[in-house]
């Protein structure tokens, strides 16, 4: 199975670290647009086989797309990332002619590819990955409430102080600082509603964390955070070449579920071969629904701008 990932940045490195080191792929191509840098990551990450273990052939690309033909995930990491004191929004003019064309490259070469988007602002490149390729619904899954969901679990353990494996927590909605939804309600420590161990305040407190977990780490780090988003990705890719099957929420079109249509959006969903493969439905409550359809809103206003690009 052979995997691409796009953009050789912090993210798109990270990620595929990930994917190497876990032997997720038989052959990763890493791609990025800056002379030799794709190339220097593949023959970094190629020196740490012997060291971790791994058998997975590493080949690092600049603007080849040639080079990425035949691969069943490619995964969008390019664009620029966000500097402190600005939203994922802001990127939109700069990312969106970036996403388009990588998407178009790849799926000449790959013609059946899932493809897997990270670049921000996420919900709007995967609606655009989507319209501007024709592809099938379930072929394009936006990557945001993994890694939403994978702070909103960091967060819980403090407050539990508790182990984060026995923690399910779900981020639903946007990938966006006032977009997204942590679903406390549904969160559970071994099955066991969070509810019952933390009061509404501190509740409140840990969704208020999650929702700004990102931009918390842009103004601790000067740039956007790498190690979680490359490995919420790795998971995806995962679930996707090991036909695991697992739930993640993830933004994917919407034609009616949760509500909404013509918007992609982070749902709960099936992740195995076939790319997305079920919504499934958690039922929201009147309040925890009125928050998902004010996200859609905020996010087909966004959508909008893509007219006037
Ligand atoms: C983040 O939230 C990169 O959007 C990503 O860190």
């Amino acid at each position: 199975m052979k995997v691409t990932v796009v953009g050789a940045g912090a993210v798109g490195a990270t990620c595929a670290d990930n994917i190497v080191r876990r032997e997720i792929a038989e052959e990763l191509v890493l791609v990025d647009i800056k002379e030799g840098f794709a190339e220097g990551k593949a023959l970094d990450l190629t020196q740490t086989a012997s060291l971790l273990g791994f058998n997975t052939r590493i080949t690092g690309v600049t603007g080849d797309y040639s080079k990425t033909a035949g691969s069943a995930v490619c995964v969008i990491t390019s664009g620029i990332p966000r500097k402190p004191g600005m939203t994922r929004e802001e990127l939109i003019g700069t990312n969106a002619k970036i996403v388009e064309n990588v998407a178009k490259s790849l799926l000449e070469y790959s013609p059946n590819a899932i493809i897997v988007v990270i670049s921000n602002p996420m919900d709007t490149m995967t609606y655009l990955a989507l319209k501007a390729t024709g592809l099938p619904k379930n072929r394009v899954i936006g990557m945001g409430g993994i890694l939403d969901s994978a702070r909103f679990k960091t967060y819980l353990q403090k407050a539990l102080d508790c182990s984060q494996s026995d923690l399910h927590a779900t981020v639903i909605g946007g990938h966006g600082d006032t977009t997204m939804i942590p679903l406390t309600r549904l969160a559970t420590l071994n099955g066991t509603p969070v509810s019952n161990f933390l009061s509404e305040d501190q509740l409140k407190q840990v969704a208020a964390d999650t929702m700004v977990g990102g931009a918390t780490l842009t103004k601790l780090l000067g740039t956007s955070a790498w190690y979680a988003p490359g490995a919420a990705g790795a998971a995806l890719v995962e679930s996707i070449v090991r036909n695991q099957k697992k739930v993640f929420p993830c933004c994917v079109a919407l034609d009616g579920e949760y509500g909404q249509k013509d918007i992609c959006l982070g749902v709960p969903v099936v992740i195995g071969s076939n790319g997305w493969e079920k919504i499934i439905d958690y039922k929201l409550n009147d309040a925890e629904q009125a928050e998902f359809n004010k996200s859609a809103e905020a996010v087909r206003n966004m959508n909008a701008v893509l007219d006037t690009l």
